[in-house]
C-alpha cells in the first residue's frame, strides 16, 4: 500500500506550480545517433565517476519521493543501455510512485518481465519514420525492424504505448497521415513533436512543422467530421485527437509555437546529477556533489525550483533564435 503523503510540503515554484514529476536521465549514452538529438561529433566521453551510480540514483530518487514526487520517468540517452538498468527499474518500482520510461525500444524485448514486475504501464517510444531506410538514415543505425517488433511486443503485453515522432520539414513530414492511420485499428498514441533547438542539432525555425500546419493537414485529409479533440490528461505535454472510430489517438507536442508551461510540473535530473528546472534552463544545480558530501539535498531542490522561469527557461519566443544562441545542453544529455 502506498504510504500517506499528505503531510509533505510540496516542491513549488514562485508561480504556484507544484512539481511532482521527476525525469531522471540514467545515462548520456545511446545505441542510436539521431541527428536532431546529438551533435554530429558526438558528446565528449567523461569519466564514470562524474555520473550517478545506480545506488545514488535510487537513493536520490527516494529523497525526491519524500518531497512529494508522484511520477518518475526514466530517460537517457537511452535508459536501457545503462548497466544495471534492470536493477534500477526494479528498485524504483518499489516506491509509491507511477514509474514510466522513454526509450528507443531497441532493447525492450530483454526488459519486458522487469518492466511488468516494476508495474511500469506507460512506455514512450521514439520512432520518426515508418519507412525502414529513412528511419535508419535518421538514426544512423539499422534497428528499424527490431524496434517495430518491440513496439508490437509491448502492445501484446498491454503496455500503454506512446510513439514520439519528431517532425522535421523535408525529412518525415510526408508521413503524418501514415502515422495517424496506425491509430485506426491499434490502441496506440502517436505524438508529433515540434522540432526543438538544442546544442549542436542544427535547429532552424523553418525546419519545424507547427501545431497549426499539422492540424491543417489532418483536416484536409480526414475532413472536420473525420476526427475530434479528446480530453487531455492534466499536465499532458500533448494536445490529443482521435479519428472517428479510431482505436488509438494522436496528438501534438507544441513546445515551439504553443508552449504549455503554465501547467509544468517537471523536474529533470541529469545523468551527471544536475537538476534542470526546465527543459530549456541555462543554469543547473549540482545535486550529486552535495549528496556525495553528505549535505542535505532538499534546499538545493527547493531553491532550484524557486528560480524557475515562467516559460521555457526564460526564452520567450524562438522565432528569431538560432540553435547557437540557445545556451543549453544537447538533447542526448538532458533526456527530453
Ligand atoms: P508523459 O509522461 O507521458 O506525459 O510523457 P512526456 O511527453 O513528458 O515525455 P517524453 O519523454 O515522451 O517526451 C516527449 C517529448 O515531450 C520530448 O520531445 C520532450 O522533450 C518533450 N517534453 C517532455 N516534457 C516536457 C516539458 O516539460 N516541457 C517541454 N517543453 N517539452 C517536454
Ligand atoms: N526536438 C523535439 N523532440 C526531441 N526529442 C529528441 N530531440 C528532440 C528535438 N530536438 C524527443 C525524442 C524522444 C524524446 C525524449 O525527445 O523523440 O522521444
Ligand atoms: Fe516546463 Fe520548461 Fe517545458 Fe515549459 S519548457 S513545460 S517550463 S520544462
Amino acid at each position: 500500500m502506498a504510504e500517506s503523503t499528505s503531510h509533505i510540503k510540496p516542491i513549488v515554484d514562485k508561480f504556484g506550480r507544484i512539481h511532482n514529476y521527476l525525469r531522471i536521465s540514467l545515462t548520456e549514452r545511446c545505441n542510436l545517433r539521431c541527428f536532431y538529438c546529438m551533435p554530429e561529433e558526438g558528446v565528449a566521453l567523461r569519466e564514470k565517476s562524474v555520473f550517478m551510480s545506480s545506488e545514488e540514483i535510487i537513493a536520490i530518487a527516494k529523497e525526491f519521493v519524500e518531497l512529494g514526487i508522484k511520477k518518475i520517468r526514466l530517460t537517457g540517452g537511452e535508459p536501457l543501455v545503462k548497466k544495471d538498468a534492470a536493477y534500477i527499474i526494479e528498485e524504483l518500482g518499489k516506491l509509491p510512485i507511477e514509474l514510466a520510461i522513454t526509450t528507443n525500444a531497441v532493447n525492450v524485448d530483454k526488459f519486458i518481465d522487469v518492466l511488468k514486475c516494476a508495474q511500469v504501464k506507460s512506455i514512450n517510444v521514439s520512432l520518426d519514420s515508418l519507412v525502414a531506410d529513412r528511419f535508419n538514415a535518421i538514426s544512423r543505425r539499422s534497428y528499424f525492424d527490431r524496434i517495430m517488433s518491440n513496439i508490437n511486443l509491448l502492445l501484446e503485453n498491454d503496455f500503454e504505448v506512446k510513439v514520439n515522432v519528431v517532425l522535421i520539414k523535408g525529412t518525415n513530414d510526408d508521413e503524418i497521415i501514415d502515422f495517424i492511420n496506425w491509430t485506426k485499428k491499434t490502441k496506440i498514441n502517436i505524438r508529433f513533436i515540434e522540432f526543438m533547438p538544442f546544442d549542436g542539432n542544427k535547429w532552424e525555425w523553418e525546419k519545424k512543422v507547427s501545431f497549426k500546419e499539422l492540424l491543417d493537414k489532418v483536416d484536409e485529409h480526414y475532413g472536420a467530421d473525420g476526427f475530434h479533440k479528446i480530453q487531455d490528461a492534466k499536465n499532458d505535454t500533448s494536445r490529443n485527437y482521435q479519428l472517428k472510430n479510431g482505436q488509438g489517438t494522436f496528438g501534438i507536442i507544441s513546445s515551439v509555437t504553443n508552449p504549455f508551461c503554465d501547467t509544468c510540473n517537471r523536474i529533470r535530473l541529469t545523468a551527471d546529477g544536475k537538476i534542470k528546472n526546465c527543459l530549456f534552463s541555462e543554469s543547473e544545480s549540482d545535486l550529486l556533489t552535495a549528496y556525495r558530501n553528505n549535505e542535505s539535498i532538499e534546499p538545493i531542490i527547493r531553491n532550484s525550483i524557486l528560480a524557475k522561469h515562467p516559460e521555457r527557461g526564460g526564452n520567450v519566443a524562438f522565432e528569431n533564435l538560432t540553435e547557437k544562441a540557445i545556451k543549453n545542453r544537447s538533447m542526448i544529455t538532458i533526456g527530453g
